[in-house]
């Protein structure tokens, strides 16, 4: 086991060696990024240390005192309504000795800690704390739950840990209005169901063949029936990207759109793991969670939001054609892939690039390992390597992870946003008293018992389904 701060420039030269700006010369990050834990330790601290993590959907959030809780990172946190009617986020962690507080979703009126019942406000402070009245030196007034970033965006509640990151509506604020242009309906829509995938591959190929349809014609044959494939294009923005394409104008085998009121397939990714998708059907709106386990493992989970909790038939036809055939072929496809990267036989290969932006380009692929090796370079201080490890802040701790609540899942993430990683941020050199690739480490131990501690396990599909 190497400790992330052992990543030297030489080692991101080498993951990104033939990566070229122009996507038609480019070639694709280097398997060891794919393969080496060295380089999921890097992707823990370098990328889901530092971005907004979504975390449910605001319906869940919308009345005083609901709450969702969610395992970002491995860290419980909860997401609170206040009574003035602001989105508060904290750890789940009691001050007095640590207990979690509360458990799943719902609404309270204050929050009692299930150990010792100190009470706090919704906004974190605590209010009473038994049998200190006659202490000479406790003030109440001095203890509040540690915060959390929170950010309503687009419909959806998404979290950061990091006390620094730019807001998300600054960082993307053009997706949001792309989404509220092209899904108006979607804060107004509701859960209906949730899909969840438990994938024998790295994070990164998941998100890789999510980004790209120029396997479509290959591998899906249903889906470029659904979607009018003359019409696909592929754009990518600051940290977004977005693939739009016509409904298809004939009967398709995916599912039944003769009454469809929405004749676009929109579909966004938000770096680094959220993607946010509106068929052809009803009113509707999906998000597909990747949430990296371990270098070899990926969570996934698919939630479903409609304009009544209860499926219409074409819904329903939706829902198991995603399931039993969209997700199948893409994670044989994927884990396939994570196979070959893993032989000798492979290290890199070109990107292909269609500068018409259509279904055929692979430039959304380009775009993510540019993100990707321009996180690596923030894992480099700005003089001398190898970094020392970053002092340990609240809520910086990066490890594997998801929610434990419905709708809400994630990894998560600490500080800075990609957009400042070029402009020089000096990371602390502070030496951590929890170094990040001894937490890493746990990743490792827990990572077969994630889906259980997300409660997904009942739904949660063998790593390497039927096909
Ligand atoms: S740990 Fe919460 S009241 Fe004691
Ligand atoms: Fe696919």
């Amino acid at each position: 086991m190497q400790p992330v701060a052992s990543i030297t420039r030489d080692d991101v030269r080498r993951v990104g060696a033939g990566f070229h700006p122009d996507p038609g010369r480019s070639l694709s990050l280097h398997a060891d990024a794919y393969t080496d834990r060295r380089w999921f330790d890097a992707d823990l601290e370098a990328i889901f240390s530092r971005t907004w993590q979504w975390v449910c959907h605001i319906e869940q959030l919308r009345e005083p005192g609901s709450f969702v809780t969610a395992e970002i990172a491995h860290l419980p946190i909860a997401v609170v309504r206040a009574r003035d009617g602001s989105l508060r986020a904290f750890f789940n962690v009691c001050k007095h000795r640590a207990h979690e507080l509360l458990s799943g979703a719902g609404r309270v009126r204050s929050i009692v800690c299930p150990y010792h019942a100190w009470v706090y406000d919704l906004d974190g402070r605590l209010r009473r704390a038994r049998g200190t009245g006659r202490m000479a030196a406790f003030d109440t007034s001095e203890i509040c739950l540690e915060p959390v970033r929170v950010e309503e965006f687009g419909g959806f509640v998404y979290v950061n840990l990091d006390p620094t990151a730019a807001p998300l509506g600054e960082q993307a604020g053009d997706l949001a209005r792309e989404i509220e242009r092209w899904a108006p309906d979607v804060a107004d829509l509701t859960h209906a169901t949730r899909l969840t995938y438990d994938i024998a591959a790295n994070w990164k190929s998941v998100i890789d063949n999510f980004l790209e349809c120029y396997h479509c014609h290959v591998a899906h044959k249903e889906f470029v029936e659904l979607v009018d494939m003359d019409t696909y294009k592929v754009r990518t923005h600051g940290i977004w990207s977005s693939h739009f394409a016509e409904a298809g104008k004939r009967e398709n085998a995916a599912y039944d759109v003769s009454t469809a009121t929405v004749n676009q397939h929109a579909v966004w990714w938000l770096w680094p793991n959220t993607c946010l998708l509106r068929y052809p059907g009803r009113g509707n709106f999906m998000v597909l969670q990747v949430v990296p386990a371990s270098t070899d493992r990926t969570l996934e989970t698919w939630d479903f939001y409609f304009e009544t909790p209860e499926p219409n038939d074409a819904e329903r036809q939706a829902i198991r054609y995603i399931d039993e055939v969209l997700q199948r072929q893409d994670i044989a496809i994927v884990e396939s892939v994570h196979r070959g990267m893993q032989t000798p036989a492979f290290t890199q290969g070109r990107i292909v690039y269609d500068p018409a932006g259509s279904g055929l380009s692979e430039h959304a692929v380009h775009h993510f390992h540019g993100l990707v090796l321009e996180a690596y370079r923030s894992l480099l201080a700005e003089e001398g390597e190898p970094r020392a490890p970053q002092r340990r802040r609240r809520g910086s701790l990066a490890r594997g992870g998801v929610s434990s609540a419905h709708g809400a899942s994630a990894i998560s993430s600490v500080r800075a946003t990609v957009l400042s990683i070029e402009a020089g941020s000096s990371p602390s050199n502070e030496v951590s008293h929890t170094p990040f690739w001894r937490m890493s480490m746990s990743v490792a131990r827990r990572s077969h018992s994630a889906g259980a501690r997300l409660g997904l396990a009942a739904r949660m599909r063998p790593a390497r389904p039927d096909r």
